[in-house]
């Protein structure tokens, strides 16, 4: 007798019930196959193919240099691993902030290359246009607020973002703007703790947080910094889980001195 074991995907409408009901929602990122069947496996209710890809995956300095066709390269890696977290993809710089018909474009390209359930955007105001054209076209759209590393030029730092109050009320009419036009969700980077509960409180949709303290609806990070392999990046907010660089350093060099050693392949492990 076979046990069939149903999978129930989590969707946009899940989300928002769990926020109804007070279940935090946790979200990491995933750039490639074998890891996002790990992390669906465990259970993560959400995960992103993230830009970030450009840091972790492919070592800029910046997330400005990753391309469309690179991320629906990650994406489409993702999707296949995936049977039950929501899947979201990044629109990288510069395929929606100059019009609404190339926002477009770009997100149908997501959807239709890589299967993923939605994509994400930096922004609010500057880029309702985009938005609204995207959702217009039935495609699930999460925000991004707060630090937005696509426009680290124009702030100069990595650093907290809304601590002045104009930057915060403005931080909050673009939140208000992103679900009234019908974003699913928001994710707020780096900015005070008081003002990502504020948020959290102001809209019904759901508010993931990185750095934005504990009051938001659910917590996202970036799969190598949680599991220890990045080890330069150490915000506050980070909790390492892990310390796989050590792990992975220790393997290696075993493995270095069992060739060396002539110990591998032994007897057991050759045809
Ligand atoms: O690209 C990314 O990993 C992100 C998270 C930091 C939210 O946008």
């Amino acid at each position: 007798m076979s046990v069939h074991k149903e999978v129930r995907k989590v969707t946009t409408h899940r989300l928002s019930e769990m926020k109804l009901r007070g279940e935090k929602i946790a979200m990491l990122t995933s750039y490639d196959y074998s890891m996002a069947q790990l992390v669906d496996e465990a259970g993560v209710d959400v995960i992103l193919v993230g830009d970030s890809a450009s840091n972790v995956m492919a070592g800029n300095e910046t997330t400005l240099p990753i391309t469309l066709d690179q991320m629906i390269y990650h994406g489409t890696s993702v999707v296949k691993a995936v049977s039950r977290a929501l899947v979201v993809v990044d629109l990288p710089f510069g395929t929606y902030q100059g019009d609404s018909r190339e926002a477009l474009i770009s997100a149908i390209r997501i959807m239709k290359e890589t299967a993923a359930d939605s994509v994400k955007l930096e922004g609010g105001s500057e880029v309702i246009e985009s938005v609204q054209r995207i959702l217009s076209a039935g495609i699930p759209v999460m925000g991004h607020l707060g630090l937005m590393p696509q426009s680290i030029h124009k702030f100069g730092t990595y650093t907290v973002r809304a601590k002045e109050e104009a930057e915060a009320d403005k931080l909050i009419s673009d939140a208000k703007l992103l679900e009234e036009t019908g974003c699913f969700a928001i994710v707020l980077e780096k900015i005070p703790a008081e003002l990502g509960t504020r948020v959290a409180e102001e809209v019904k949709i759901p508010v993931i947080g990185i750095g934005a303290g504990g009051g938001v609806d659910g917590q996202v990070l970036v799969i190598h910094d949680l599991l220890g392999i990045t080890q330069q990046f150490s915000p506050r907010f980070l909790r390492r889980y892990h310390n796989l660089a050590a792990e992975i350093k220790g393997a290696v060099g075993n493995y270095i001195n069992d060739v060396k050693s002539k110990d591998f392949p032994s007897e057991k492990e050759q045809y």
